[in-house]
Parts: C-alpha cells; structure tokens; sequence
C-alpha cells in the first residue's frame, strides 16, 4: 500500500519521484496529535478524492474540517484507488512519512512529542489554536 504519486524528472536528468497533489511538507511546522495510533476507515468510494487532517486539529478525523485555518497546514488530498481495500489505517498521530497511512511512527511518538513541547521557546499563553513549533494547543 502506498500513496499515488506523480514521477518528475530533476534538473540532471534522473528520474525522480515526487509526492503528488498537496504537498506534506510545511517546514517547520508540527502538528498536534490527533491520537498515538491509526484509524481505520472502510468502505470509501474507488475513485473518490478526500481530505486527510494534517493538523491534528479537524473533529472529523481523519478527515479535515478546515480546522487547521489559519494556520500553513493544508489538507493531503488522497484518492481513493478504483480497487479500494475493505479497510484502510490511516495515520492519526499526523507525524507519518508515508500520509495518509500509519507507517508505525506513533509507537515511539510519545516521549518525542512531550520532549518536543518542553523545549518549545514560543508563548503558549499567547497561542489560541495551535503552536506550530511543538504541536502544543490550548486545553481550553
Ligand atoms: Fe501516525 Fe501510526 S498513527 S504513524
């Protein structure tokens, strides 16, 4: 199982592959945890494009709900392949390298998220939806 990706080529000519649609990459930014582990969804439409939450944030996980506005996350389209499994896990911990689907990150997520939001110098007292710096969001 692996997520659609498009082939590019770089500048010396090699074939590279790169990933396809909305890019996962947002520099610095950490998302918050939806949950340290995968859900598992089924019974997607073949075909289909849907939204995977990469903030952490959305209520309907995995999927987004423009949660993450304002904020420089963006949501990982994913289509559905036209031979759609039964079941899909997909990543709830935000942190996989392989969006949208667990690739066992969340197992040692953990103490590296809590080490993570120790060390984080922004003002949290000041951050209203979520600390792009440690993943770290209000608890009110
Ligand atoms: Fe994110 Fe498993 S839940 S890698």
């Amino acid at each position: 199982m692996s997520e659609p990706a498009v082939e590019g080529t770089s500048g010396d000519g090699e074939k590279k592959e790169k990933k396809n649609e909305s890019s996962y990459e947002y520099g610095s930014c950490c998302p918050h945890v939806a949950q340290y582990g995968p859900y598992t969804v089924e019974g997607l439409e073949s075909g289909k494009t849907l939204k995977w939450c990469t903030c952490g944030l959305s209520k309907t996980q995995p999927w987004c709900d423009g949660s993450h506005k304002p904020s420089p996350f963006r949501s990982y389209k994913w289509k559905v392949p036209d031979r759609p499994q039964k079941l899909y896990t997909l990543c709830g911990c935000k942190h996989t390298k392989n969006p949208p689907f667990c690739d066992g990150t969340h197992v040692n997520l953990p103490a590296v998220v809590e080490e993570r939001q120790k060390k984080c110098k922004s003002a949290h007292e000041e951050i209203t939806k979520i600390c792009t710096g440690c993943g770290w969001i209000p608890s009110w």
